[in-house]
């Protein structure tokens, strides 16, 4: 199972870079914002090619304590 991740949405600027890269994944909201809406089944790599295609950086992994 993939890590826990989020968005911080405060800084999302909603380029949709991550809907693009990961459409299963992110979804732009009404208000141009990036949410999650499954992470399912979804690899670390898909979710990395996501925080990297970001050009705000604002999608993190949760640290595990
Ligand atoms: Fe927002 Fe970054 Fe996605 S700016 S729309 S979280 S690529």
């Amino acid at each position: 199972m993939a890590k826990k991740f989020y968005i911080d949405q405060e800084e999302c600027i909603g380029c949709g870079a991550c809907s693009d890269s990961c459409p299963d994944v992110f979804l732009m909201t009404d208000d141009n914002i990036a949410e999650i809406t499954n992470s399912d089944g979804v690899s670390e790599e898909e979710i990395q090619d996501a925080i990297d295609a970001c050009p705000v950086t604002c999608i993190y992994w949760e640290d595990e304590e």
